[in-house]
């Protein structure tokens, strides 16, 4: 069938993936995040057509191939397939795409590579651009492929990113509010150098314990210090001081960031790495050594890990420069990292 069928348009759809300045573990209860997508993506191009999506990767030995039946079992093997396989069922795309998959993020270091490839693979596939729309098919198709039951912040941050700028998302609404980055800040991203082990369940196993906190307390997102006081289970309370704790943070690192003030900014994210660590249990001593190491470096005014935890990379700000001076003895791989903007798809040719 595939020889007989007619070619579709040869299209390129670019998605980057994100750093969190603050707020993790937040969205899955409805709360703020802070994230700013990274000026590196994952690029998706190939052309439209046939009855599967076959997709090959220079970071993978094995081609992806999926079938569009609606009918099909999900595709498992090899592992990146899974994430192929879930867009195709999350979309159901009307015709498939032979191409190829690039990307300049790292992947497993937790800048959300995978969420960079879903967005950008619905874009290729003919998803509609609009942001919200788009992130949510993203998003059920990253659970699908990986298992994970994760919020919306990585896509919607790939989908909606305006370059310059972090975005204060409102996870209960959807609604997102650019905060331009300060002309002095310096967004520095370092890896701890341990490969993220997103450990799937222990994931899930947080998610599980804000939501038995929400049956105590009601909406984390609603509730008070008082409120959490009342949780007599220690870690059920713990997991919820964070969260309520830290949605306070970033909304007041988001009016530190707009007021331009980077040391106020920079300690709530460093009470937010605290927070991680001992109330929410996701950091790791890579993790910790790094913050501390960032921390250590004249110009940083504050750091945590970003993201789910468990490994992968921490993010810093500074003041401009702090890293052309200081950076070369830091003793970790490092980026000074600028605010993209989202994704983007093209047609690059309509040949039939
Ligand atoms: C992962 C998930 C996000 C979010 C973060 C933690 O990146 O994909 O939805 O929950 O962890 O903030």
């Amino acid at each position: 069938m595939t020889g007989a069928t007619r070619s579709g348009p040869l299209v390129r759809a670019v998605a980057p993936g994100r750093v969190n300045l603050i707020g993790d573990h937040t969205d899955y209860t409805g709360g703020y995040v802070l994230p700013m997508a990274l000026d590196m993506a994952t690029t998706v191009e190939g052309r439209r057509g046939g009855g599967l999506v076959h997709l090959v990767s220079a970071g993978e030995e094995a081609a992806a191939l999926v079938p569009l039946s609606p009918t099909g079992a999900p595709v498992k093997d090899p592992p990146w397939a899974r994430f192929v396989s879930g867009v195709v069922s999350a979309l159901r795309p009307t015709e498939g795409l032979t191409g190829t998959v690039t990307t300049t993020l790292p992947v497993g270091a937790g800048l959300s590579s995978s969420s960079s490839l879903t967005v950008a693979l619905c874009l290729a596939l003919g998803a509609p651009g609009e942001p919200r729309q788009l992130a949510l098919t993203a998003q059920r198709a990253e659970q699908a492929g990986s298992g994970v039951p994760g919020g919306i912040m990585d896509q919607l941050c790939a989908s909606a990113a305006i370059a310059g700028h972090a975005l204060l998302i409102d996870c209960r609404d959807l609604h997102v509010d650019p905060v331009a980055l300060p002309e002095e800040a310096e967004v520095v991203v370092a890896h701890s150098g341990l490969s993220r082990r997103l450990s799937e369940s222990a994931y899930a196993v947080r998610r599980g314990q804000c939501e038995a906190a929400e049956d105590l307390v009601g909406p984390l997102r609603d509730a008070s210090e008082a409120d959490v006081a009342t949780i007599a289970d220690p870690v059920l309370r713990r997991r919820a001081r964070h969260v309520v704790s830290e949605n306070r943070r970033v909304l007041d690192a988001a009016a530190a960031m707009r007021r331009g003030d980077l040391d106020a900014a920079g300690t709530l994210m460093t009470d937010s790495h605290r927070s991680l660590r001992d109330d929410f249990d996701v950091s790791v001593p890579e993790l910790d050594r790094a913050v501390d190491a960032l921390l250590a470096v004249p110009g940083v005014t504050g750091a945590r890990l970003t993201g789910a935890g468990f490994g992968g990379c921490v993010v810093a700000l500074a003041h401009r420069g702090t890293m052309a001076a200081h950076g070369a003895d830091l003793g970790l791989r490092w980026w000074v990292v600028t605010p993209a903007g989202g994704a983007t798809v093209e047609v690059l040719d309509r040949l039939d």
